[in-house]
């Protein structure tokens, strides 16, 4: 008998608001997500506004946030961190495939007006 042995990995998503009107809301949907080592994990972040872009951020434990990919209407399916945008602008998803160990952290989503 093989037995496999997984290591199991939290991914957390947090909420961060934007900081350029002060109004529109980005709030987390899933609070915590665990997923087995090489699995696949997906979070999701809504907003209030359909306006600028959503940009999302890891986090380790001590240190700041680091910026990590923006969402686009077409997400690169060959990364294997993307990140997707609903057709009606107001949903993102964070998708990590072949989940590793350094993916355990918290994932900010955050609302930009800059379009880059
Ligand atoms: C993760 O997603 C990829 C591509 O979508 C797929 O090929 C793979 O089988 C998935 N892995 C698991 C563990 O579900």
């Amino acid at each position: 008998m093989i037995s496999q042995i997984y290591r199991v990995l939290f991914l957390l998503s947090s909420l961060i608001y934007t900081v350029e009107t002060g109004e529109d809301e980005v709030t987390q949907l899933a609070q915590w997500t665990v997923v087995k080592e090489a699995g696949n994990a997906s979070m999701e972040c809504s907003r209030t506004t359909t306006s600028g872009t959503v940009h999302w951020y890891r986090q380790y434990p001590n240190q700041p946030p680091q910026y990590l990919v923006m969402a686009k209407r077409e997400a690169d399916q060959h990364e294997r961190i993307s990140a997707s945008v609903s057709t009606d602008y107001k949903h993102t998803v964070l998708s990590v495939r072949d989940a590793r160990l350094y993916d355990t952290a918290i994932y900010l989503c955050a609302n930009g007006d800059t379009v880059v």
